[in-house]
């Protein structure tokens, strides 16, 4: 018998041998049509650049920008790439030819996992899509809905907060991490599925387990020839995993279709909104426009609970662990919201716009800590020329985010800093204006929940610095708390980080 990987070994020699042969003549002919590739590191044969990532793919790719410039060309596999590293460059491809790069790769896993991409987050860029986005900013995203859940989020966040105070009359050590973790699950569940437990199953478990497989680097992405073997079983994988996120979504979606003509007692949720539209054509002016089916509604569920509940913890945690670093922007933070609110109640999120500071600190935050440090991978939709630079078709695009928030020519020498000052003669516009920081992206393919990521960050933060001062444990210094990141879909502090509230309202939340 052969396994998967003899084979790949006894593969690998012709092919390499091709390969080869292939570079050499092709290098030729570039040479003569003068395409002019921007500039990048030499290339291996079959991997191409791959070595060159690391397990922090952000800053290995700014330390080589740094190198190669804002545009640099690289290969992963077999697959040509460019990676913009400066906010101009950032502007030139994600404005000014915003188009040619409006759509997404395929890879395996999410086409798998995506029922073949009938989803939003990595659809190819074309008619379908547009609908699907039009009905989730127009149904699921707006101003307006995000309004109409607010009562979620003030439930939830009071029951964190009234669990914190008892924590505080003990003095104990929370881990904020899992509090914030769950907090935001609990939000984001309720709001999409109408409610975050279920006795039959492990919803929460399910997600995050898909969410690791979603973001695990598959070789066959790169190397395609690979892909009949699935040597690391990541299609295996995906096959199952999207089975057990099928079955569940099945139930959750039949519980609410045997419910709404019995008792509306509950919220309205996403999956209401979605089964009221269901088989309407979604953009009434667009002739071709698409309806959606019990299929679409998984795939646009699957996304949307990918898409909010990493990010907006991810951030509220790297936020909090500036704060406890910062201890006088802390301070500073509770006086602003005192000033408004007193200290005899909580923050309501109607307060938050006249929070000026709190913008700032948050700003700051998404500055230094974009939670998608590379955004999604985009790939280019028909060959163009740009900044003097030929750029083929099916080429794919990374930017660096993360690196662009952190550029000293734009940020001056102090850009490693936490130092949310530097935002108060500027306001950030993250819906397609600015490009001195993209946290969410920009362009056609921004992130759609903008508004509900910032106002459930704000409101979380907030609450907590209102309701509680903070220390860290007697172990852990300011200075000394540690920063580490760990890269995944969404970046996450790599240490669980841990603190002592002690309240600081007076009233009593818990008698209240
Ligand atoms: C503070 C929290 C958030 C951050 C930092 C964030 C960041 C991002 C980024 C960087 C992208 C890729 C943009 C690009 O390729 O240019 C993105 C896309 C996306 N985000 Fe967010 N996001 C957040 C919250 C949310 C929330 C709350 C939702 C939904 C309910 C959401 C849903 C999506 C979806 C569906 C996409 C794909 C859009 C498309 O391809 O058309 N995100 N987000
Ligand atoms: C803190 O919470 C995380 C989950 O967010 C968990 O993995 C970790 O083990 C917890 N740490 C401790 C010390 O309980």
């Amino acid at each position: 018998m052969f396994s998967a990987t003899t084979i790949t070994i006894f593969g690998f020699l012709p092919i390499t041998l091709a390969y080869l042969l292939c570079t050499l003549f092709f290098h030729k002919k570039e040479k003569t049509i003068n395409n002019k590739k921007p500039p990048g590191p030499p290339t291996l044969p079959i991997i191409g650049n791959l070595h060159k990532l690391g397990n922090l793919p952000h800053r290995s790719l700014q330390l080589l920008s740094k190198k190669y410039g804002p545009i640099m060309s690289l290969q992963f596999g077999q697959i040509p790439f460019i990676v913009i590293s400066s906010s101009k460059a950032a502007e030139l491809f994600l404005k000014t030819h915003d188009i040619y790069f409006a759509s997404r790769p395929k890879s395996q896993g999410s086409e798998i996992m995506s029922y073949g991409s009938k989803g939003m987050a990595i659809s190819e860029y074309g008619p379908y899509w547009r609908s699907v986005r039009k009905l989730c900013t127009l149904n699921l995203l707006s101003a307006l809905k995000v309004e109409m859940f607010g009562p979620i989020r003030k439930e939830e966040l009071g029951v964190l907060v009234k669990s914190l105070e008892k924590a505080s009359l003990v003095g104990e050590v929370v881990n904020v991490s899992e509090a914030v973790e769950n907090l935001i699950e609990d939000i984001m569940y309720k709001m999409i599925l109408g409610r975050s437990k279920y006795e039959q199953f492990d919803l929460k478990g399910l997600i995050q387990e898909a969410m690791v497989l979603f973001g695990s680097f598959n070789v066959a992405d790169y190397v395609p020839w690979l892909s009949a073997f699935d040597i690391q079983g990541l299609t295996r994988a995906c096959k199952k995993m999207s089975k057990s996120l099928d079955e569940v979504l099945e139930v959750i979606i039949t519980e609410h279709e045997e419910s709404t003509n019995v008792e509306k007692t509950r919220h309205e949720d996403f999956i209401d909104i979605l089964l009221s539209i269901m088989h309407h054509n979604i953009d009434k002016e667009n002739e071709q426009s698409h309806a959606i089916d019990r299929t679409n509604i998984k795939a646009i569920l699957l996304d949307v609970i990918l898409g909010a509940i990493d990010t907006s913890a991810n951030v509220i945690g790297w936020t909090f662990s500036e704060l406890l670093r910062h201890p006088k922007v802390m301070k500073n933070l509770q006086n602003e919201i005192e000033k408004e609110v007193g200290n005899k109640r909580m923050v309501e999120e109607k307060d938050l716009k006249k929070f000026k500071y709190l913008d700032m600190v948050i700003d700051e935050s998404l500055r230094l800590y974009p939670v998608g440090p590379l955004l999604l991978p985009r790939e280019c939709r028909e060959s163009v020329t740009i900044d003097g630079y030929f750029i083929k078709e099916k080429t794919r695009l990374i930017v660096n985010a993360w690196a662009i928030g952190r550029d000293p020519n734009v940020w001056s020498e102090n850009a490693e800093e936490f130092y949310p000052e530097r935002f108060v003669d500027k306001t950030m516009n993250y819906q397609g204006q600015d490009f001195e920081c993209i946290p969410f992206g920009s362009g056609r393919r921004r992130c759609p929940g903008i508004h509900l990521g910032l106002v459930t960050v704000r409101f979380v933060i907030a609450q907590l610095v209102h309701c509680f001062n903070w220390e860290l444990p007697s172990n852990i210094t300011p200075s000394n708390l540690n920063m580490e990141e760990k890269f995944g879909l969404s970046i996450p502090r790599a240490q669980h980080l841990h603190a002592i509230p002690s309240y600081r309202l007076a009233c009593d939340v818990n008698h209240e």
